[in-house]
């Protein structure tokens, strides 16, 4: 090895690395050329090895072609390194291009569901007389979903509520929420006036006007003085607020946890009172049942019934919602269809 073909070796070496640096598709097959031509195990300083053979007066002009050699090629992997950059960057660039002129994507948003849209309305127009919202449980007692309200066991008035037992004994799904009367009682003095809308369930055949889970509010007032005029005179601004003026009419009713017990009709919202399908041809449609709180319910509530009175109320939120919006059927309700649900913006 002497030092004419040492050094064409070097500058072939280069020649060579200049040319795959240029050609380099990616900065992976760069990162290999920087190994393959300048780390300690790479290719100039394989040739280098080849320099103890020479006289020791070129060994230094060797080194310095060598180093020449690695600078330039150095130079050359950087140039293509930022040349690969500037591509990537200029294909983002045009991919991501933002057109600010294009109209913005409107974000669809959700809404209330109408059952709880309902509960929400009518507690709004109870909250301006005064009525403020508590809550029972779902899983009821016995006790408290029928015998303090004045239905004894065996009591026939039981057939009007199929009830769904569960696996604790005297427990059960709560058939109304009238069983909240009784807690309320039993846990404030005086005057009251309470709202209580809640999930109710009955062991019943679905059909369009029946479901074996289903929402009501209950209404509770009791103070000094109390009678079934302040009833009346509530109801009435209740079925104006949601159903505008329209006539109204209380017909004598049955529960057993109320004497007198009513039942309050509204004109027909269809035909107007001339009598339709919609209203068995009665004109009148019935949108909840009330009454004076039986003496022996505000015993069990804890109150003296020689000095207070109360009335209470109890309506059918998929009943209401029907009213309002129209709907026929109130297994929507529970079919969770988005073109149903939709329709309620
Ligand atoms: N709890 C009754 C039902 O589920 C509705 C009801 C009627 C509630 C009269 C009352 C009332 O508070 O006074 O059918």
């Amino acid at each position: 090895m002497d030092f004419e073909s040492l050094s064409a070796d070097l500058r072939a070496l280069q020649q060579r690395a200049l040319d795959e640096a240029s050609a380099a598709p990616d900065p992976e097959s760069l990162e290999l050329l920087q190994i393959r031509y300048l780390s300690k195990k790479g290719e100039i300083t394989t040739v280098l090895r080849g320099i103890g053979a020479l006289p020791p007066g070129d060994r230094p002009r060797v080194g310095a072609i060598a180093n020449g050699v690695s600078e330039a090629v150095k130079a050359a992997l950087g140039r293509r390194e930022a040349e690969l950059h500037a591509e990537v960057q200029t294909l983002r660039l045009a991919s991501e291009r933002v057109d600010v002129t294009l109209p913005g994507r409107p974000r669809a948003r959700g809404t209330l569901h109408p059952i709880p849209e309902t509960a929400a309305c009518i507690a709004e127009v109870f909250g301006q007389f005064g009525f403020v919202v508590y809550e029972g449980p779902e899983v009821e007692d016995d006790l408290t979903n029928f015998q303090m309200l004045n239905i004894p066991p065996d009591h026939p008035a039981r057939d009007l509520w199929d009830t769904l037992y569960v696996d604790i004994p005297g427990h059960l799904l709560r058939t109304h929420t009238s069983p909240g009367q009784i807690r309320v009682m039993q846990s404030t003095r005086p005057p009251i006036r309470a709202l209580l809308p809640g999930r109710c369930f009955r062991y019943e055949a679905v059909d369009a006007s029946h479901g074996f889970e289903f929402f009501q509010v209950e209404g509770l007032m009791v103070d000094e003085g109390t009678s079934l005029a302040d009833l009346k005179g509530l109801l009435d601004e209740f079925a104006h607020a949601l159903f505008g003026p329209r006539k109204t009419r209380f017909r004598p009713g049955y529960y057993p946890f109320t004497e007198p017990s009513v039942a309050f009709d509204v004109e027909c919202l269809v035909c107007g009172g001339v009598g339709c399908p919609a209203c068995s041809r009665t004109g009148w449609m019935t949108i909840l049942g009330a009454g004076m709180v039986h003496p022996v319910v505000l015993q069990y509530g804890g109150i003296d019934p020689e000095r207070y009175q109360g009335f209470a109320f109890g309506m059918g939120v998929e009943r209401i919602a029907n009213l309002r919006h129209a709907v026929p059927d109130l297994r929507y309700y529970l079919e969770n269809d988005l073109r149903f649900l939709e329709q309620f913006r």
